[in-house]
């Protein structure tokens, strides 16, 4: 019996991709695919030791502040797309910002995310007066951008400034597979350009994708994984694609846990470094989504710091869990979801390692 253990071909996989060793695409299909729990649980106890060696039990926060919810785009999955009428638009001031950074600061948060909707009003110099802001009153933060696909000089003067990191999810790298989420004037091409521009430059990036999105197969997932391994990036943030009512895709199945789930310790066994965050949206669709997230294989967690009357403004998807709380709700609600599960918040920047 033994004997056949060692030779379960799911097993012997998983073991190379642990080991650091090159696993071909039809085997990961085999990952992907599989409906045996045995295995499953398998890959999450490989994820979690990974981690476990390189991070112990640290789980880091990132503070996020969802400063404007106006979009020039149109992405057909999205609830703040430029078509969504019902969307009720609002903006922050550089001094609302400033004061979302100084409560989280005092609430221990030492990276700061800056997200926005594709929002022109913030010109490239205002963006960069933000930036200086928070950067002269916190010297040791780290400061997150997330304002979507810009130009080479915008990017390169937010990075002079003070900015160290990017987060910009390619959302899916197959052609025709992007094709079917965006309307024509957004390219793949150039997003993919934009997370190689900003490495080069020297940001730290995170990609990404949803979950479940429509027409996702297994074959564009193998194709987002094979992204991820030519890009090479810091963080990768993945959660499940959740219908909002007021966009084409308003009918649409939303994404599975499951296989959320199984993607966070794939891409943990991938890249045993990367900093995976359990996302609100892991959390949105089940009540323990978030703990279940670290327990496969993530490390970090996003709560969110923006104004209590903006919160339920920026709705990417229906039924966004923690706008009705403040940040500081959020910030000991987690503590205790990550002690619940035997893992704990640190007061760190939680670079790479
Ligand atoms: N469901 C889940 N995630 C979504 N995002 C946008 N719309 C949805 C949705 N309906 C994700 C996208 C985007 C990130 C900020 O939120 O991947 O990059
Ligand atoms: Fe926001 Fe629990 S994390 S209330």
């Amino acid at each position: 019996m033994n004997f056949l253990k060692t030779i379960n071909p799911y097993r012997n996989i998983i073991d190379r991709l642990k080991n650091g060793k090159s696993v071909h695409r039809e085997e990961l299909r085999m990952l992907l695919e599989t409906e045996d729990n045995e295995i499953l649980e398998y890959l999450r106890q490989c994820a979690d030791d990974v981690r476990r060696k390189i991070y112990g039990n640290a789980i880091y926060i990132r503070g996020l502040i969802e400063f404007t919810n106006y979009c020039k785009n149109d992405c057909y999955y999205c609830g703040i797309r430029r078509s969504n009428q019902n969307a009720e638009r609002y903006r922050l001031t550089g001094k609302e910002i400033l004061d979302c950074c100084k409560m989280g600061y005092k609430l221990g948060f030492r990276t700061f995310v800056l997200q926005g909707g594709e929002d022109n009003y913030y010109s490239q110099e205002h963006i960069c007066d933000i930036i200086k802001s928070i950067r002269k009153e916190f010297p040791d933060c780290a400061i997150t951008m997330s304002i979507g696909e810009k130009t080479r000089d915008f990017y390169e003067a937010m990075y002079e400034v003070g900015a160290n990191r990017y987060l910009l999810r390619h959302e899916t790298a197959n052609e025709k597979h992007y094709k079917k989420l965006h309307p024509k004037e957004l390219s793949l091409e150039n997003r993919k350009a934009c997370l190689f521009t900003l490495k080069e430059i020297g940001y730290q990036v995170g990609c990404g994708f949803m979950v479940g999105s429509p027409w996702q197969t297994t074959d564009t997932l193998l194709d987002d994984l094979e992204f991820i391994q030519k890009l090479q990036p810091h963080m990768v943030g993945i959660g499940p694609f959740i219908p909002h009512k007021d966009t084409p895709f308003g009918n649409r199945q939303q994404g599975s846990l499951e296989m959320t789930l199984r993607l966070l310790s794939i891409i943990r066994l991938m890249n045993p470094h990367v900093l995976l965050p359990a996302t609100t949206a892991l959390g949105t669709i089940h009540p323990t989504g978030r703990e279940q997230g670290i327990l496969w294989g993530a490390n970090v967690v996003m709560p969110n710091l923006s104004p209590a009357d903006v919160r339920k403004k920026y709705l990417l998807y229906n039924n966004k869990i923690c706008t009705g709380d403040e940040a500081a709700e959020c910030r000991s609600c987690l503590e205790k979801r990550m002690q619940s599960i035997g893992y704990h918040i640190v007061v760190d920047r939680g670079d790479y390692r």
